[in-house]
């Protein structure tokens, strides 16, 4: 099937199905075509996912892993959850696509349980999480100008060092990892940034055409980086006294990963504007939004903004469903006793290479001292049956579903010690 495409591959697409075409394909084919076909722009581990089920996956191989990559954190509900899978299927059955030149009742209804979800007013949907930044940031500029008249093209945003809002050319513009930014220049101006955390530094860089400060509660791509206890609090308190908006980035944090719906409730750190996506979409499809006050973002009007696929009437069923399985299942508690199982398990290992343990709900850092050799650590993981991968700075990730049972925390800690101790 791979070295030459018949003639008649089209065909029997169409006759038998994608799902089985796809099958026998070893999993040294499928890696082989990816790279040679794909652009490659991820290291991915040298393993291919046929099957997901709740907290488990299975390789071409028939062999099972516990997923803690979680999609990175956009995995909440647990693969193939039941009741948003049944939601796709009946809005399938209905209406799928429409574009936002007409209304549909789907985006009602989702924009208002977003909108109650969110404690928010208005909300912009879009479908990936870099879109919702793009979104943030023009409502904040837009807001800038239109409402607290800053002078037209000096509006400025204020950032963190070691951000990570998505792969657009303005987004990584502003990050301050250098291979993101690499070869890809000229950048948008307009961006400040200052060290996460240290609210003097931020303190001092607001000046009079600042719009907004927008920033992740927890640093997650970083390496699950926290900032200091009551630093959100005094962000949002910065924010109200110097007219400035407060954007959270809630991308990775949101929809109950850290034990609460959002990470700023941690703090009572209501955002003026936010930006959601991954879990949003209940594991199965993009749908992402900016959700903010009234002020901000009804300075839109027609035409400044648009997705085609943005708002769609099946993204949407997908995301009211994913958000009422939340609410009704209480995922934010679920999140947060199960990441306390978590943390607590992982300190129990008290291995010599552990530099740290950090985390909040399930999101989940192992960090290891240097020199630790964590390639052989991943490959110790996948033995182990454990999906995971550093994100920077010697980290691994821990970010399973939220409907992880305790059960299966317990066999994440047993299995992370056997592959910590064959190291
Ligand atoms: C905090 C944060 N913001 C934005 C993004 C970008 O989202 P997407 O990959 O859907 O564009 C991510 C993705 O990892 C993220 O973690």
């Amino acid at each position: 099937m791979i070295e030459t495409m018949p003639k008649t591959f089209w065909q029997e697409i169409l006759s038998k199905g994608v799902h089985a075409m796809t099958q026998g394909m070893s999993s040294d084919e499928c890696i082989k075509v990816t790279e040679q076909f794909g652009a490659h722009n991820y290291h991915p581990l040298a393993v291919t996912l046929v099957e997901g089920d709740g907290s488990w996956v299975w390789d071409a191989d028939g062999n099972k892993y516990l997923d803690c990559v979680g999609s990175y954190s956009a995995m909440a509900h647990g693969h193939r959850s039941k009741s948003v899978i049944d939601a796709a299927r009946e809005q399938l059955d209905h209406l799928t696509l429409t574009s936002r030149a007409v209304y549909t009742r789907e985006l009602a209804l989702f924009l208002k349980a977003l909108c109650e979800y969110s404690e928010l007013d208005m909300a912009c949907p879009m479908n990936s999480g870099a879109e919702a930044i793009e979104t943030c940031i023009k409502l904040a500029r837009k807001w800038g100008y239109t409402v607290k008249g800053i002078p037209e093209g000096k509006a400025e945003i204020i950032v963190a060092n070691e951000n990570f809002h998505g792969r657009t050319t303005t987004i990584i513009g502003f990050s301050s990892e250098a291979q993101y930014r690499s070869g890809f220049g000229p950048f948008t101006p307009g961006f400040i940034s200052v060290p996460f955390g240290d609210i003097e530094a931020l303190r001092r860089a607001i000046t009079p055409n600042t719009a907004a400060i927008m920033m992740e509660p927890i640093q997650a791509e970083a390496g699950i980086l926290f900032p200091p206890d009551g630093y959100m609090a005094a962000v949002r308190k910065e924010c109200t006294a110097q007219n400035v908006l407060l954007v959270w980035d809630e991308i990775q944090t949101g929809f109950c990963r850290t034990g609460k719906k959002f990470a700023w409730m941690h703090e009572d750190a209501k955002p003026d504007l936010m930006a959601v996506g991954k879990a949003l979409g209940g594991g199965l499809f993009p749908v992402s939004a900016a959700i903010g006050t009234k002020e901000v973002v009804s300075v839109f009007h027609p035409g400044d903004h648009g997705s085609t696929f943005g708002g769609n009437p099946l993204g949407c069923a997908i995301a009211i469903m994913a958000m009422a399985e939340m609410e009704a299942n209480d995922l934010a508690a679920k999140s947060e006793v199960a990441g306390k199982l978590l943390l607590d398990g992982f300190s129990a290992i008290g291995h010599p290479s552990i530099l740290e343990i950090r985390g909040r709900g399930l999101l989940v850092g192992l960090e290891f001292k240097e020199g630790t050799d964590t390639q052989k650590l991943v490959g110790n993981f996948l033995k182990e049956g454990i999906i995971t991968k550093e994100t920077r700075h010697r980290t691994f990730r821990f970010a399973p579903p939220l409907t992880t049972s305790r059960e299966e925390i317990d066999e994440i800690v047993s299995r992370t010690r056997r592959a910590i101790e064959a190291l």
